[in-house]
């Protein structure tokens, strides 16, 4: 961790002092040196909002910062839109059909847009938002380093390699995230953002009926009282679509209830219980239940770190871009601009 922290200061100085060109960098107020010094109250404002007419966006911006990262590194990739050049797009990937909150990402972006012109990157406002849902929910306000550019390459096959599986053993899950560059404890520590957020009954379901090699059909790593309660919000036969909140104590609050969850056997994908279960991950998970404090400063450290990962930044056009709109790429953005205006003409 201080190794990527002196490395990236490094650059910083480099890249503002003495380097002579033009380039971006990673670090803390960013934009600032933008002349966008309003670009985090943007953002904060947007997820604000957001939040205010719908909580559940808090979670679900938590995670499309994660599923951005482990793709293509913390690039916006993830927000791009499938297009007749690339109809194979992240968004497309079986793990991010389920992932929301884009429209909280554009309108921040429209704001920064009128503000800022061409200044704040996608990849950015994913990273910031993250960070306001966590304050919003009850989480440890910290500084999220900015500067990213936004990527060009977006592809479902390697989404599909990268992220996690609910199926994944402790081992598999700490391998994954190794391939990011985070270590098993940071994996432990960045799995209590279930802590907030949902699923549907269909994740559920195979845990609560029919359950291989089961008597009574039931997971038997389930607590007996919670299968109880997650048959009678998933009754068999039931709406696959139904909400499942992730934590049934604390729902809405960014606290380490997860890991409380954990020990009780009260959390609800496979991978979860693996944390708790392993030999290798256990203690380590049970310590994040007994230190709340301790809990979210890891947390945040890591997230940073998780942000931080395969970062575009240089020259924009070498590596990366900043986008016009979050979900094209400004290639295709000025295509389709020249095609409605040739439409237009068309039709004049
Ligand atoms: C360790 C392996 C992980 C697996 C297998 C996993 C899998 C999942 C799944 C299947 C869902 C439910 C999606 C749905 O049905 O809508 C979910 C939700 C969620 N995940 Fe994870 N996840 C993992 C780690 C993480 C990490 C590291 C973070 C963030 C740092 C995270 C944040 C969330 C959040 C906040 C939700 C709730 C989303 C919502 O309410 O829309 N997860 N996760």
């Amino acid at each position: 961790m201080a190794g990527y922290r002196i490395w990236q200061l490094l650059f910083a100085v480099w890249a503002v002092s003495g380097s002579g060109v033009e380039v971006s960098a990673q670090f803390v107020g960013y934009y600032r040196t933008k002349d966008c010094g309003i670009a985090e109250a943007i953002v904060t404002q947007a997820v604000t909002q957001a939040f205010n007419q719908d909580p559940s966006v808090a979670p679900a911006l938590i995670r499309l910062l994660f599923h951005d990262c482990f793709v293509e590194g913390c690039d916006a990739s993830i927000l791009l839109d499938p297009s007749p050049e690339n109809p194979n797009v992240e968004k497309r990937s079986g793990p991010n059909l389920s992932v929301r909150g884009y429209e909280v990402i554009d309108a921040a972006k429209t704001q920064l847009e009128k503000t800022c012109p061409l200044t704040v990157s996608c990849a950015d406002i994913v990273a910031l938002a993250a960070r306001d849902a966590i304050v919003l929910t009850g989480g440890r306000h910290f500084e999220m380093p900015t500067g990213r550019l936004d990527g060009m390459v977006s592809s479902t096959a390697s989404a599909d390699a990268n992220l996690v599986s609910t199926e994944s053993s402790a081992r598999e899950l700490t391998q994954k995230f190794l391939a990011q560059g985070l270590g098993q404890d940071e994996m432990i520590t960045l799995s209590g953002a279930h802590t907030i957020g949902r699923t549907t009954c269909a994740q559920v379901t195979p845990r609560l009926y029919n359950f291989p090699g089961s008597p009574n059909g039931v997971d038997p790593t389930l607590d007996f009282d919670y299968a109880l309660h997650l048959k009678q919000v998933c009754p068999q036969g039931g709406n696959p679509n139904s909400v499942v909140q992730l934590d049934p104590v604390s729902p809405n609050t960014f606290d380490n209830m997860y890991y409380t969850n954990g020990v009780t056997g009260r959390v609800l994908f496979a991978s979860d219980i693996a944390l708790f279960a392993d030999h290798q991950t256990e203690f380590a998970s049970n310590l994040n239940s007994e230190n709340a404090e301790l809990w979210q400063i890891k947390f945040s450290n890591a997230l940073i770190h998780m942000a931080s990962n395969k970062i575009k930044f240089g020259r924009p056009d070498e590596e990366g871009e900043i986008r016009q709109n979050c979900r094209l790429t400004n290639a295709r953005f000025a295509a389709t601009a020249n095609m409605s205006r040739s439409a237009h003409n068309h039709g004049a």
